[in-house]
C-alpha cells in the first residue's frame, strides 16, 4: 500500500501533512511512503530528512498520486495543478475541506472515484481528541497570534523596573476563549501582560481563571452553549450589553487577540468601528476571526490596516502555517492516529485499508465516497 504526500500550492502554505516522525510509524506498518519533492521544505522539514525517515521523494506530482492508495494534504487538492484527475482509482485523499462552510472544494471528486475524508470534521469526542485536527492547529494559532501581537507592538508585555524608571505592563484582552482564545491568554501572561478575557459560554469563565486571567461576565440568564460545546448566536439585548462591557474594557487595554466563532455563521462583530476609535494610539488588535468575516469591524483577512486614531488591526489567516513546523508535527500526528482507525494488519502480514462506517469518527469524517458526495448524509 502506497501512502503520497503532495506539496501544498495555496498560496502562503508552509505547513505539509507528514513529518520525519510519522513517515518513521507508517514504514512500520508496512506502507510505502512517498513524497513530492520539496513537500516538506517550508515546514523545515527538507527531502533528504525525509528521506532518512524512510520515505521516497518524487519530482512528479502527478505520478505521486496516481501511484498512491492515501493521498495526504493540508489543503484540498489544487485545482490549479488539476490534482483531481490523476488520484488513483478508489484511491483515498485527507486534507482540510471544510464542509461546514459549504466550500465547495470537494467538487469535481465525482470524476475520480475517490473517498475524501476531511480532517476539520472530525468528532469532537474524548476518543478522537489526539485525531482533532481543530484544536492542534486553533492551539498553536492562539500561541502565535499573541507573538504577532507582541511584534506590533511597540512597547514591552512585563513590567519591567529599570534605574531609568518602570515599564507599565501591557493589557491584553482576548475575545473568545475556545482553544485559541486560552492559549492566547496563556501565552500573554507567561509574557507578563495583563490577561483578561471574555466568552458567552459560561464554562469558559474558570479556564480563563485558572491560567491567571480576569473574566470579563455578561449578565445573562440566555444559555448560549450548545450540547456539542459551542457557542450559540446571541440576542441583541445580550449584545448590547456585551457592548457596553467590551467599549469600557477597550479604553484601557493595549492589545486584543479576537478569536470569536460560531460554527457554519459568519463571526460574530463584537468589535465596531467607534470601540477602536476610542483605543490608544499605538494599540494593536489581532482579528483571528477576520477569514471568516471578522469579529472587528474594518479587519482585513492577511491585510494590516492602520486607523486614523494609530491602531494596527491584524488580519492573518492562516496563522498556523506560520509555525509550520510545529503544526505540521501535530497535523500530521493526527492524521497518523486517524489512519490507524483504518489501517490494518492482512492476512499476508500487509497492511490494508478498512473503512468501517459503523465508527462515528470515521462515518462523520467521510465527505466523499468513491466519488460520491456524503457529507451530512449520515445521523449527523
Ligand atoms: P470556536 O473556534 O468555534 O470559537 C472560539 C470561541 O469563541 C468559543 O469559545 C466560542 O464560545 C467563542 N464565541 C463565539 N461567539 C462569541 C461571542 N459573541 N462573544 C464571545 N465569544 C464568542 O471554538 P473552539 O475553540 O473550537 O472550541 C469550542 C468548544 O469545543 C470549547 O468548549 C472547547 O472546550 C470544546 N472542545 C472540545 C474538544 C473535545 O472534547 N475533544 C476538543 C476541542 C474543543
Amino acid at each position: 500500500m502506497q501512502l503520497g504526500v503532495l506539496k501544498e500550492t495555496h498560496s502562503g502554505e508552509k505547513r505539509v501533512a507528514i513529518s520525519p516522525e510519522t513517515i518513521k510509524k507508517y514504514v512500520q506498518k508496512g506502507l510505502d511512503v512517498v513524497i513530492e519533492s520539496g513537500a516538506g521544505d517550508a515546514a523545515g522539514f527538507p527531502d533528504h530528512l525525509l528521506k532518512d525517515a524512510g520515505a521516497k521523494i518524487e519530482k512528479d506530482f502527478a505520478k505521486v498520486l496516481s501511484d498512491s492508495d492515501i493521498v495526504l494534504k493540508v489543503h484540498p487538492l489544487s485545482q490549479d495543478r488539476n490534482e483531481l484527475k490523476s488520484v488513483k482509482k478508489g484511491g483515498v485523499v485527507l486534507g482540510l475541506y471544510n464542509p461546514f462552510a459549504g466550500v465547495d472544494a470537494h467538487k469535481g471528486v465525482e470524476k475520480t472515484g475517490a473517498s475524501i475524508f476531511s480532517m476539520d470534521a472530525i468528532p469532537r469526542i474524548s476518543r478522537a481528541q489526539s485525531m482533532d485536527v481543530l484544536s492542534s492547529q486553533s492551539n498553536l494559532a492562539g500561541y502565535r497570534a499573541v507573538i504577532e501581537s507582541a511584534e506590533a507592538f511597540g512597547r514591552a508585555f512585563p513590567m519591567m523596573m529599570t534605574a531609568a524608571g518602570t515599564v507599565a505592563p501591557a493589557r491584553v484582552l482576548v475575545v473568545g476563549a475556545g482553544v485559541a482564545g486560552l492559549q492566547a491568554v496563556a501565552t500573554a501572561k507567561r509574557l507578563g501582560a495583563i490577561v483578561s478575557a471574555f466568552d458567552v459560554r459560561a464554562a469558559a469563565k474558570e479556564q480563563v481563571e485558572s491560567l491567571g486571567g480576569k473574566f470579563i461576565e455578561v449578565e445573562s440568564d440566555e444559555n448560549l452553549e450548545t450540547s456539542g460545546g459551542y457557542a450559540k448566536e446571541t440576542s441583541d439585548d445580550y449584545k448590547k450589553r456585551q457592548a457596553e462591557k467590551v467599549a469600557k474594557e477597550l479604553q484601557r487595554t493595549d492589545i486584543v487577540i479576537t478569536t470569536a466563532l460560531i460554527p457554519g455563521r459568519p463571526a460574530p462583530r463584537i468589535i465596531t468601528k467607534a470601540m477602536v476609535n476610542g483605543m490608544a494610539p499605538g494599540s494593536v488588535i489581532l482579528d483571528m476571526a477576520a477569514v471568516a468575516g471578522g469579529n472587528v469591524e474594518g479587519s482585513k483577512a492577511d491585510e494590516t490596516v492602520e486607523t486614523e486614531n494609530g491602531v494596527k488591526i491584524l488580519g492573518f489567516s492562516n496563522l498556523p502555517s506560520r509555525i509550520a513546523k510545529d503544526t505540521s508535527q501535530l497535523y500530521a500526528k493526527n492524521i497518523l492516529n486517524f489512519l490507524n482507525l483504518m489501517i490494518d494488519e492482512g492476512e499476508d502480514k500487509k497492511p490494508q485499508l478498512k473503512i468501517n462506517k459503523e465508527d462515528e469518527i470515521i462515518a462523520k469524517t467521510l465527505i466523499a465516497e468513491d466519488g460520491k458526495f456524503v457529507f451530512g448524509q449520515d445521523a449527523k
